[in-house]
Formats: structure tokens, sequence, C-alpha cells
């Protein structure tokens, strides 16, 4: 749990809010660009982009004010995912890097190398906790996990 970091991570989504930028958008698009075979796995982009763009948001923030919700959170992303095939954890990890660049991106001058360190701490944070989840779903529910592809 970081006081700084949150007021930091919270200062630039005002500021992206501000800006009036919906920043799934390009996110979407850059995460496709990179894995276009998984665009098929989506059956709504527009519904899934809201969701899957502002929960991964508010699990960074929610790690960084030190949340306890955010773990219980984590653990049914990973088992409901499991019906969208074995995604590879890099494609976890890309995704919440992604976030994290083009909030950046949209941010403009509210944005600075201690916004970055801010947002990095917690996106690591939320990395390790999905391989936590991956692990625990594949120990305690062998037969039920979500498939762990690396
Ligand atoms: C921290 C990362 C992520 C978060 C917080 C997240 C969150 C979500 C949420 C909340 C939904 C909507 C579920 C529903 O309404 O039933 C969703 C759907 C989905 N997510 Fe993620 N997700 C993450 C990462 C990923 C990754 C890396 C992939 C890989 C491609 C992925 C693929 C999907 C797919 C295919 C859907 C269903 C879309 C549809 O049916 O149209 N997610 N995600």
């Amino acid at each position: 749990m970081s006081e700084a970091d949150a007021a930091t991570m919270e200062a630039s989504l005002i500021a992206v809010a501000d800006a009036g930028i919906d920043i799934r958008i390009p996110l979407f698009e850059r995460f496709f660009a990179a894995y276009p075979e998984r665009r098929a796995s989506f059956i709504s982009v527009d519904a899934a982009s809201r969701r899957m763009t502002d929960e991964t948001l508010q699990m960074m923030l929610g790690l960084a004010q030190g949340e306890t919700w955010v773990w219980p959170l984590v653990a049914e992303l990973v088992f409901t995912h499991r019906s969208y095939g074995a995604l590879p954890i890099a494609e976890y990890d890309a995704f919440i890097d992604m976030t994290v660049a083009e909030l950046g991106a949209a941010a403009g001058d509210a944005w600075s190398a201690h916004t970055t360190a801010a947002w990095q701490r917690h996106a690591d944070a939320l990395k390790a906790m999905i391989r936590k989840a991956r692990a625990e779903w594949a120990s305690a529910m062998p037969a039920g996990a979500p498939a762990v592809a690396e």
C-alpha cells in the first residue's frame, strides 16, 4: 500500500478524464495488433473493453490503496477467464503494461517518470497476484482450474 502512489495515480486518471479521452479504444487496437488471433475470443469488444479497461485500472489503484477486495476479484477474474481459452500469462502482462502505457499517452503533460513508477509498482503487484491466483486454482482444483498456458 502507498498513499503517495495512490494520489499520483488518481491525479493521472483525473487528467485523462478531464481531457475526455477513452483509452479503451487505442488500448484494444494495440492489444489486437499484438495478438490478432485473440480477436475472435471476444463476442462484444465494446462491452468487454469497458469492463476490462476499467477493472484493470481499478485493481492497480486498489492495490496502491491497500484494498482487500482486490485479491478475491483477481481470483474470480482468473477463473472466469478460463472460458476464453488457455490465455498465456504473457498476454495478461502485456494487457496490464499496455493499459498503463495508453493512460500515459492520454495524460500528456500530466504524466512524468514519477507517474510511470507509481503505476508500474502496482502493475507488477497485479501481475504477481494473477500468477498466484492461477497457481492456487491449479493446486486447489486441478480438474476445473483455468488452463495455465505459459
Ligand atoms: C488484468 C487483466 C484483465 C481484466 C481485469 C479483465 C477483465 C474482464 C472483464 C471484467 C470481462 C467481462 C466479463 C463479463 O462481463 O462477463 C472480461 C471479458 C473478457 N476478457 Fe478480460 N480481463 C483481463 C485480461 C484479459 C486478457 C489478457 C485477455 C486475453 C485475450 C482477456 C480476454 C477476455 C475475453 C475474451 C473476454 C470476453 C469478451 C466477450 O465475450 O466479448 N482478458 N475481462
